[in-house]
């Protein structure tokens, strides 16, 4: 049996504290946070606390807090022993330096609090400083979910940059796509099967392969209609610099 202790009440908080709930091998034995609010979500199911410095006894700390907190969470942690890790893709490992036996577990998926998210699917990468603790994280790990990948925090960090492309940028745009529908009382559903469609094809083609549009085609005339009924600044300076990032990748001038 594995214990843990979650500092931290927000989405990978419950996402974590749900998926281990249903796991035969880990127990949490206590969540930890700032608002007696946000921790009404565990109280029926665990101990409570919102006091960082004294944490219930676990084999791991999974401190889950923002990012900028990470570190001073960390500080805050009075313990003798155990593992204390945090779950940020951008973080170095170094910012639980107060501690002896440290390490990542970052679960490289987009959690939102309302949404529920198949764990075993989600690629959990981990990092640790002493070798000796990188079976008990991965025994976590696997418990929990099919892929577990060691990466540095180097790696890491250049995963984490990748991933704001893929998913931050990307629905961003779905965004903008959205409010192009919104202005001229166009249902956005109407995309929904192109918006799968893009995805799913990257299961049997790069994304080099799979680029299509007036871009790639250099269809200058589509091109500049485009921009002329695009009336917000900013929304021409993003379909600019994309359509020209999508030319300079297929060898074409615009
Ligand atoms: N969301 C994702 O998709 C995702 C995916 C992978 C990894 N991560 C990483 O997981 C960590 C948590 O992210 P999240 O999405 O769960 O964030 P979140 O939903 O915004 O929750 C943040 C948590 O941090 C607490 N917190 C913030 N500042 C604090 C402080 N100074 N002292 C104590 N607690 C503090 C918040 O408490 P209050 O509610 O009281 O403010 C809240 O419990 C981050 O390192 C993030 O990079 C996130």
């Amino acid at each position: 049996m594995i214990s843990i202790a979650i500092l931290g009440t927000g989405n990978v908080a419950k996402h974590l504290f749900s998926s281990f709930k249903t796991t035969p091998n880990v127990k949490v034995v206590q969540v930890l946070g700032r608002s007696s609010e946000k921790l009404n979500f565990f109280k029926p199911y665990v101990s409570v606390s919102k006091d960082f410095t004294v944490p219930k006894k676990a084999d791991i700390y999974i401190i889950a807090v923002s990012d900028d907190a990470i570190e001073k969470v960390s500080n805050q942690i009075q313990i003798n022993q155990g593992l204390v890790v945090h779950t940020s893709g951008t973080r170095s490992i170094d910012a639980l330096h107060h501690h002896a036996n440290i390490g990542v577990f970052y679960p490289l998926q987009s959690f939102s609090s309302d949404k529920k998210v198949p764990f075993s699917e989600v690629p959990i990468c981990l990092e640790v400083k002493q070798d000796k603790d990188l079976l008990l994280l991965e025994k976590l790990a696997h418990s929990v979910a099919k892929n577990t990948f060691v990466l540095n925090s180097a790696q890491r960090q250049y995963l984490h940059l990748a991933a704001v492309f893929v998913n931050n940028f990307t629905n961003h745009l779905f965004y903008l796509g959205k409010n192009i529908c919104e202005d001229q009382e166009l249902p956005f559903e109407l995309l929904q099967p192109l918006i799968k469609e893009t995805v799913l094809k990257l299961d049997t083609k790069t994304p080099y392969q799979a680029q299509t549009g007036p871009a790639k085609r250099k269809d200058i005339q589509t091109i500049t209609k485009h921009l002329s009924l695009l009336t917000d600044a900013n929304d021409k300076a993003i379909y600019k610099l994309l359509s020209q990032s999508i030319s300079d990748t297929y060898g074409k001038k615009l």
